[in-house]
């Protein structure tokens, strides 16, 4: 396809920032975005597995782990929002006819997630004391949870990799000169490359059950047998679980397309597989202080770099494709540069964002640690009103603006 007709595609108004500052951005969050669908899937898989034992340690585990779910569907969603803002800023002519070109999917995609996280909340519910019991019930609900995250995380991926195939669209929008308007079929996946996301869900999570026994740890008198039994545990999810990714990571990079079949043999598959090596082997290296200070949280930081790296390495694949076989580059999209957007963005990500994100954890990480009733200290409670106001300020010229701009 011309590279003319692409440009010709793009928003006529531009962007309103620099588009390197939504390329590093879209970047970052997407790495956010997959570690948290990592423990989500990975946190589901071992609460299901748990649930349906009845060896008190995996029951243990599991409950802990539905709570963990419980929490990584919020943050895999938040930031799932952050890169799709991003990515439809910048590459606009890709997404939007991806998207169109399976809108049912597109619109379907809501509706899967919010029916996949009532069935995670309907499992919490019914088994909040999984723990003590040893009945659990309605397990379906989970694996039906599953399921849908599955598809959802599916869904992304056929439109991450329809995108890159401008060639192709004509001819999924009007196969054989019909014009199919449904938007019903899903046209292009890679089951390698959408398995290999999903795979490494399984070293990541091990390298969670790091931090959340460091985190156990803290506690006075936890049994030792269960610290034991999560060590143990994260060691063969990090070990099996990363030779699986290897191999779906080597079976996407020998079905890449033709046009960018190098890519395969370029530098980001080897700092890729070196990153998740060092991650999976981390644990192993720093064995000894493992136990100590707060080294026991270091495996799932390492973890969260690795996922940087794979980040890095997935917008290469897309570089490589739009701009090095189609020749668009995103980095040359016009400027209407608005410093009162950016300017927000950047102080609702960094002031608002960071005091509420420290005082929520504070509070969980504290309440978590303390034995009985846990009572904030006035510095908390200083943070926690210092986050409120920021809230309240920001809807505050939210709605201030809004008026100005509308009836000055
Ligand atoms: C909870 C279930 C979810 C799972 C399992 C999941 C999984 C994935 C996976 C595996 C990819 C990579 C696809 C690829 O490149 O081949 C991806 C990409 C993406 N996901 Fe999610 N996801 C989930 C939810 C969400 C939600 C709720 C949103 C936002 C509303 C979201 C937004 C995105 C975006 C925008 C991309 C592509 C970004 C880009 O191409 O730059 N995801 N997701």
């Amino acid at each position: 396809m011309e590279t003319e007709m692409l440009y010709a595609l793009r928003d006529p108004l531009g962007v309103p920032s620099h588009p390197l500052m939504f390329l590093v951005l879209g970047v970052l969050t997407w790495a956010m975005h997959i570690v948290a669908v990592h423990v989500l899937l990975g946190s589901s898989a071992l609460a299901i597995y748990g649930s349906l034992s009845s060896q008190s340690h995996w029951r243990r585990l599991a409950a802990a782990m539905v709570n963990t779910a419980k929490v990584a569907i919020s943050v895999a969603i938040v930031f799932g929002v952050a890169p799709l803002l991003f990515v439809q800023v910048i590459y606009d002519p890709f997404w939007y006819t991806s998207n169109v070109l399976s809108a049912w999917w597109v619109i379907g995609f809501i509706i899967i997630l919010i029916i996949g996280a009532v069935a995670l909340f309907a499992f919490y519910v019914m088994n909040k004391s999984m723990a003590e019991v040893e009945k659990t019930r309605c397990p379906g609900s989970m694996i039906l949870a599953i399921a849908l995250f599955l598809v959802v995380g599916f869904i992304m991926h056929a439109l991450a990799v329809q995108m890159l195939h401008p060639e192709k669209w004509m001819e999924w929008y009007a196969p054989g000169g019909i014009i199919d308007p449904s938007g019903r079929s899903i046209h292009e996946f890679n089951l390698w490359r959408f398995g290999f996301f999903i795979a490494l869900s399984a070293p990541m999570i091990g390298l969670w059950l790091y931090a959340y026994r460091r985190y156990l740890m803290a506690r006075e008198n936890e049994n030792a047998e269960y610290l034991d039994f999560l060590k143990r545990l994260a060691a063969s999810l990090g070990s099996i679980g990363g030779v699986i990714s290897l191999v779906f990571f080597i079976a996407w990079m020998l079905t890449l397309p033709e046009n960018i079949a190098s890519f395969a043999t370029s530098i980001w598959p080897v700092l890729t597989i070196l990153a998740l090596a060092a991650a999976v082997a981390f644990p192993m290296l720093i064995a000894r202080k493992l136990d100590t200070g707060l080294w026991g949280y270091a495996p799932f930081a390492v973890g969260i770099i690795a996922g940087l790296v794979v980040a890095i390495m997935r917008e290469a694949v897309r570089w490589q494709t739009l701009f090095g076989v189609h020749g668009y580059n995103p980095l040359d999209y016009k400027v209407h540069m608005d410093w009162y957007s950016t300017l927000l963005f950047i102080i609702t990500l960094v002031v608002m964002g960071g005091a509420v994100l420290s005082y929520l954890v504070t509070v969980a990480w504290k309440a978590g640690q303390t034995k009985g009733m846990y009572t904030p200290s006035p510095a908390v409670n200083r943070l926690g009103n210092f986050a409120i106001a920021t809230v309240a300020i920001w809807i505050l010229q939210y709605f201030g603006f809004g008026l100005w701009v509308a009836y000055m």
